[in-house]
C-alpha cells in the first residue's frame, strides 16, 4: 500500500466502501448508519412526481430570436425555482461523455492498492478516497471519491494524475475542456436571464477555477440506512454532472422541503446552481441543497465538474439585485477563503454559506 502522508486531521478507520460492498457484511458498519432523521425513508424519496427542468442548448445557441428568448425566460424560471435544470443538445460528443464515463469505471475497478497511490488527504479534496471528513465520530457516505484540480494549472497535483488506466488523464484533459466552453456559454445565457450583460460573470471571474470529482456508489444492501452523499449545496458558481448510463436513479434535490429524485435523460447533463451565483444575485438564484441516495442492486456513477471564479475575487451581491425591497443578505469576501472554508468544513446543508449570510435582526 503507498504509503499515506501524515494529517492534522484525525479521521479514525475510513472503510473503503467498494471493499465493504465486497466483503458483504451482514450488519453495515455503525459510521455509515445514519441517525434516524437523515435516513433517506422511502416516502420522502417517493412523493414528488415533477421533473426538474429541461434547457434545450442547441435553441440558445441555434435558435431563431423568439427560440432563444424562449429558452432563455425557461432558464431564468429553472435557476429561479429549481436551482436544477438538464441540459440537453449540449454540443459535446457523446464520445466523449462516453470515453471518460468508461475509464472513470475503470479506475474505480482497479484494485484497492493501484487506488490508494493516489491519496485523497484527509482535510483536502484531491485523490481518491472520502473527501469532508474531519472527525472520527463523523458518519460516513457510502461513497468513493477520485477528485482532481483541473484549471488554472497551479491547482493541479501532478502526482494524483492516474498512469491507469492509459488514457484517463488525457481524457480527463479533453471533456474538462468542454465541459469548461458549456460552463461559460451557460454562465452567458444565465447573465442574460438576470438581465445582465452578456459577459458579466465571465469578465467578473477571472481565470475560472475547475475541478472534477468522480463518485463511485456501490449498491448497498441497506439503502435505507445510508445516505451516498451527504445533503450539501456546491461552492461553485455552476456544477455540471454526468450521470452514468444504466445507473439507478440516485441524485435528489430539496424541493419545498421535499426530496425530489432527478431522473436522468439519456445524454443530457444535469446542471446546478452553486454558492457563487446565490450570492451575486442577492438570492435571487439559490444554490439548492441536494444529496445522493445509494441502490440495493444496482451500483451508481457520477461525473462532477465544478466551475468557479478564480481565487482572488472579490464577491458581494452585485448591486442590479440590492434594493429596498431585497435588502443585501450577503456580505463581501474573497472567493479564495470562502473555498477554503468550504473545503475544510463538513457537507452540511447550506450550513457553508453562513460564512456570508449578514444575518438581520427581526
Ligand atoms: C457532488 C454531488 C451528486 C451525485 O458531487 O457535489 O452533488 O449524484 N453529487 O453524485
Ligand atoms: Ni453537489
Amino acid at each position: 500500500m503507498a504509503p499515506v502522508p501524515l494529517s492534522p486531521v484525525k479521521v479514525g478507520h475510513i472503510d473503503d466502501v467498494q471493499e465493504l460492498r465486497n466483503a458483504k457484511p451482514t450488519t453495515i458498519p455503525e459510521r455509515f448508519v445514519r441517525d434516524m432523521t437523515e435516513r433517506p425513508t422511502l416516502a420522502t424519496a417517493l412523493s414528488s412526481t415533477s421533473d426538474i427542468p429541461v434547457i434545450d442548448f442547441s435553441k440558445l445557441i441555434k435558435g431563431d430570436k423568439d427560440e432563444v428568448h424562449s429558452e432563455i425566460l425557461k432558464l431564468g424560471i429553472a435557476c429561479e425555482e429549481w436551482g436544477f435544470f438538464q441540459v440537453i443538445n449540449h454540443d459535446i460528443e457523446l464520445s466523449l461523455l462516453e470515453s471518460i464515463e468508461k475509464l472513470a469505471k475503470e479506475f474505480f475497478m482497479l484494485p484497492l492498492e493501484e487506488k490508494q497511490k493516489y491519496p485523497m488527504i484527509p482535510g483536502t479534496l484531491q485523490g481518491y478516497g472520502q473527501a469532508f471528513v474531519f472527525s472520527e465520530d463523523q458518519k460516513l457516505d457510502w461513497c468513493n471519491m477520485f477528485a482532481l484540480g483541473v484549471e488554472p494549472h497551479y491547482i493541479r497535483n501532478p502526482k494524483l494524475w492516474p498512469t491507469k488506466p492509459a488514457k484517463f488523464s488525457e481524457t480527463v484533459e479533453l471533456y474538462s475542456k468542454e465541459v469548461r466552453a458549456l460552463c461559460n456559454n451557460l454562465l452567458k445565457y444565465i447573465a442574460m436571464s438576470l438581465g445582465l450583460r452578456q459577459q458579466a460573470f465571465e469578465e467578473m471571474f477571472g481565470v475560472a477555477v475547475q475541478a472534477i470529482r468522480m463518485n463511485y456508489y456501490p449498491a448497498c444492501s441497506r439503502p435505507d440506512l445510508v445516505l451516498g452523499l451527504s445533503p450539501h449545496s456546491d461552492g461553485s458558481a455552476l456544477t455540471v454532472l454526468q450521470q452514468g448510463k444504466g445507473s439507478s436513479v440516485g441524485l435528489q434535490i430539496l424541493k419545498d422541503n421535499t426530496w425530489v429524485p432527478v431522473q436522468p435523460i439519456p445524454n443530457a447533463l444535469v446542471i446546478n446552481i452553486g454558492d457563487t451565483l446565490e450570492v451575486l444575485s442577492n438570492g435571487k438564484y439559490k444554490s439548492v441543497e441536494h444529496r445522493a441516495v445509494t441502490h440495493k442492486e444496482k451500483d451508481r456513477l457520477s461525473l462532477v465538474t465544478f466551475y468557479a471564479p478564480s481565487y482572488e475575487i472579490e464577491l458581494g451581491p452585485m448591486p442590479e439585485f440590492v434594493d429596498e425591497s431585497n435588502p443585501c443578505k450577503y456580505r463581501r469576501y474573497n472567493h479564495g477563503e470562502y473555498s477554503k472554508h468550504y473545503v475544510t468544513s463538513k457537507l452540511q446543508g447550506k450550513k457553508a454559506l453562513d460564512f456570508a449570510k449578514i444575518h438581520t435582526k427581526i
